[in-house]
């Protein structure tokens, strides 16, 4: 039996910010249980649901050398759905009402010392992994140390590791004295053929110097990331590392996102009812936030982060012409203050129309992705997206830019072949984008069967983690040996 150690910022039942919850949350259930002993290790937040802190129980404690203190490292254990789920315990870090703070410095310490006490708890808890696949800046530098000091021992001999870049956008970057300091990392660990980039020390660069081999999440962001755009200044380093480098599309979890039993929905329906029952869930939700109800109406579905990455300026800049349009907009996400305070607006500007939640609420998310009859996502860059691969498991038409996973996912609608499951557009443009929303509309409004076969296709489209969770398995057999 292989054993794997996923180790992971944020996961899947127990915190969640972000699509790398999904997957931290869903892969390691779909990994063949015959050959691999896969768990999963997570910080444990004071921000966690009660119910959630209830079910673990504490295993040890240790104090660990770190910034030059002697700090306590708690480790607590849980079994969920048959994945074993380890934690690690500090209230200094792990103390505040969100995941993630806005101090860069003190993200960086406290995820530093994530990684390091993520090591060093494995011989207390007794699991000697043979690859540790870790996930985002977060764990970068679980790989360095590794390599650094913990190979050294026997214990840790021949563990291999992987890491996942979900976003390379966010790299975990301080000045390298400062981040000597706090890691107690070499002097000599701070170059530009190790963690520095740009005279920064840098935790993502690390885990890519370092680990065994290198992941994202789409083929086609794996490609980008090798150039200047999408890069984020470490496309160099991922063109040197190409030959260990690889996309693998993420999937979504088919029982939490199913129609036909999801719990959360008004009017549950599969992909044989959908063209009576889906749009019961549009009236429900229609009535629940206050729009107008009709039946008839176009609904559009917005659930993400409100950043950059998403593409909310092109929305911003044409939410006016769009809502001439015959349309419902229903918005669900937080982020930044500009995108939630402009959709608060158009909310307040177009009260019969618009629909603006800016809040987190799984259940309202399940119902946007059942009850809208498109999905809009339009982002600038997306690794992979997971809100389009749950627009398509409900029959919910997506809209996307042609980037990354969403380039890889949504087969552009083609009238004259009969193809396609959604409607994209190629370049990073807000007329670009409208044109292909009225086209949706078009399609939409005169041409319904041919829309409802789009929703058919859409929801035949396979995105469970079947095919995906092979090619991480090959990879660990392959690293394994
Ligand atoms: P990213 O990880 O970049 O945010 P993804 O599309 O991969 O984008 O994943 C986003 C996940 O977060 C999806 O599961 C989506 O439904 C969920 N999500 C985003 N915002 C909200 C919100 N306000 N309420 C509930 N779920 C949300
Ligand atoms: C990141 C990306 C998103 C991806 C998710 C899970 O948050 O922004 O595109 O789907 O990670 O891999």
């Amino acid at each position: 039996m292989k054993k794997i150690l996923f180790a992971a910022s944020e996961g899947v039942p127990f915190i969640k910010t972000g699509g790398l919850a999904d997957v931290v949350g869903s892969l390691p259930k779909c990994i063949d249980k015959q050959y691999f002993d896969v768990r999963v290790i997570l910080p444990k937040y004071a921000c966690m649901k009660q119910e959630m802190k209830d079910k673990m129980e504490y295993i040890t404690h240790f104090y660990m050398d770190y910034n030059w203190q002697d700090v306590y490292v708690g480790i607590l254990g849980a079994q969920v759905d048959g994945i074993q789920y380890y934690f690690i315990d500090n209230e200094f870090y792990f103390n505040g009402m969100k995941p993630y703070g806005d101090n860069a410095l003190f993200e960086i310490e406290k995820y530093a010392f994530f990684s390091k006490a993520v090591l060093s708890a494995l011989p207390l808890i007794g699991f000697r992994p043979d690859l540790i696949h870790c996930h985002d800046w977060q764990t970068g530098l679980v790989p360095v140390y590794l390599k650094e000091r913990f190979q050294g021992n026997d214990f840790f001999r021949g563990v291999k590791s992987v890491i996942t870049i979900h976003n390379l956008k966010f790299q975990g970057k301080w000045d390298p004295k400062t981040v000597q300091s706090i890691t107690g990392l070499p002097e000599y660990y701070f170059t530009p053929d190790k963690l520095e980039a740009y005279d920064d020390a840098n935790l993502l660069k690390g885990g890519i110097v370092f680990a065994d081999a290198v992941t994202t999440v789409s083929d086609t962001y794996a490609e980008e990331i090798k150039t200047g755009f999408y890069g984020e200044g470490l496309d160099g380093l991922l063109r040197a590392r190409s030959g260990d480098l690889r996309g693998i599309v993420n999937g979504i979890d088919y029982e939490d996102f199913n129609p036909e039993t999801d719990p959360y929905i008004v009017k549950q329906y599969n992909a044989i009812n959908f063209r009576k029952e889906k749009v019961k869930n549009k009236k429900a939700l229609q009535e629940q936030l206050g729009l107008k109800v009709d039946e008839k109406k176009m609904m559009i579905g917005i659930v993400s982060r409100l950043t950059d990455q998403k593409g909310f300026d092109l929305i911003a800049y044409m939410m006016d012409e769009l809502c001439q349009d015959d349309i419902q907009l229903v918005v669900l996400g937080t982020g930044e203050e500009q995108y939630e305070n402009m959709f608060r607006h158009f909310d307040w500007k177009y009260s019969d129309k618009v629909s603006a939640n800016i809040y987190y609420s799984e259940e309202l998310s399940h119902r946007i992705y059942a009850a809208c009859d498109a999905f809009l996502m339009p982002s600038l860059f997306e690794p992979c997206g997971l809100s389009q691969l749950m627009s398509l498991r409900y029959g919910t038409v997506p809209i996307v830019r042609e980037t990354g996973g969403l380039k890889d996912t949504v087969q552009p609608y083609n009238q004259y072949e009969g193809t396609g499951t959604g409607f994209s557009f190629a370049n990073y443009n807000a007329h670009e984008m409208l044109a292909t929303i009225r086209y949706a509309e078009q399609i939409y409004y005169d041409k319904k069967r041919e829309w409802n076969k789009i929703v058919d296709r859409a929801m035949a489209a396979d995105f469970s983690w079947d095919v995906s969770a092979k090619k991480y398995q090959e990879m660990y057999d392959w690293l394994i040996g």
